[in-house]
């Protein structure tokens, strides 16, 4: 069956009334008896008639859309942070555009550009990278931002994200304390901010207990499964293999976890194992991990707040950045070293 498209003017011949009559009834503006409101309205109706968003947003200057671009929409920490900033959204009766861009600095740019080219309202951007230029050229054309979960030190931007520094910081001083001495650390790509904030932090504990960490206990790679198998692999062939490995996320914890399995070694009798980012309740049935929990709806929910405080002008004019707890979680995937 084909789609006919109806236009206002086949609904307002259809109700017997004029096309200023059928925008009053779909913009609910100026009066309109309720008859021929209902007449409008069985017209709309029983044409399938679709009000033409883009011309209503030419008058109103607003598409009504908010815009989140987002680097692994498979990862539950993402989709979580979807969810609260897709209810936000929906309070304020706006429509959000979920982008995913893989890390790729490449498919941020495009996806960029289309939203500029689709008008819309705002954008709530997990940056590929920690560089401003993306946050710069959003809000040259007048396009606010909210950057959510990384740092882009260089920009004058909102900002919601958690205090991933003081996280590793805790969990690496939680590991000291039980008396690891060499902790390997498996983290994202160094261009990213919460990938290198994790190290700082491992890092600045380290330094405390005046110990310093061999470069061989560091492993940079990507926030996936694949390359947590790798960096694990990689350090657990170390000549003096490591009592404690710390995945700076959950899909480096997941590959990671396999290859400790695949060695033949068992967690925590034979090393010890944390991670950043818990899975969201109910998803993991007997969640084992050690873990460092960011409130991802929350950081979600925030975001999308204080983008819309931006777009009513409600917001101080000053840049806000808001940074959320974390929280350590000990399980049973951490002991004393064996
Ligand atoms: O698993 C998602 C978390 O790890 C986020 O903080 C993201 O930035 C990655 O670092």
């Amino acid at each position: 069956m084909g789609y006919v498209v109806s236009t206002i003017r086949d609904v307002a011949k259809q109700a017997g009334v004029s096309t200023m009559t059928v925008s009053r009834v779909l913009n609910n503006s100026g009066y309109v008896s309720a008859d021929t409101r209902e007449r409008v309205e069985k017209a709309i109706s029983d044409l399938g008639y679709v009000p033409n968003s883009l011309a209503r947003s030419l008058r109103s200057k607003s598409t009504r859309t908010v815009a989140l671009v987002l680097t692994d929409v498979t990862n539950p920490f993402f989709t979580t942070l979807v969810r609260g900033a897709e209810d936000v959204a929906s309070r304020h009766d706006f429509n959000l555009i979920l982008c995913n861009t893989d890390e790729s600095e490449a498919k941020q740019t495009q996806y960029l550009t289309v939203l500029l080219q689709k008008r819309v309202d705002g954008v709530l951007l997990v940056p590929a990278r920690s560089t401003s230029e993306p946050v710069t050229w959003l809000q040259r054309q007048g396009v606010p931002v909210v950057v959510v979960d990384r740092r882009v030190p260089s920009a004058d931007v909102d900002a919601v994200r958690c205090d991933s520094e003081q996280g590793a910081y805790e969990m690496t001083r939680y590991l000291l304390g039980l008396g690891h001495r060499r902790i390997a650390l498996l983290t994202g790509p160094a261009g990213v901010s919460t990938a290198q904030d994790r190290v700082n932090g491992y890092r600045r504990a380290l330094h405390e207990c005046s110990l310093n960490e061999g470069d061989e206990l560091i492993a940079y790679g990507e926030f996936a499964p694949h390359s947590g198998y790798r960096m694990a692999q990689q350090v657990l062939d170390l000549p003096e293999r490591p009592t404690a490995l710390f995945a700076a996320n959950n899909f480096i914890a997941a590959g990671a976890y396999r290859a400790v399995r695949d060695a033949g070694l068992s967690i925590p009798a034979d090393l010890s194992m944390v991670a950043f980012d818990d899975l969201p309740a109910g998803l993991a049935v007997e969640p084992f991990m050690t873990v460092i929990e960011q409130p991802a709806y929350e950081m979600g929910s925030r975001a999308a707040e204080l983008l819309f405080a931006r777009l009513s002008g409600r917001a101080p004019s000053a840049c806000q950045e808001v940074i959320l707890p974390i929280r350590l979680i000990v399980r049973c995937s951490s002991g004393a070293p064996s």
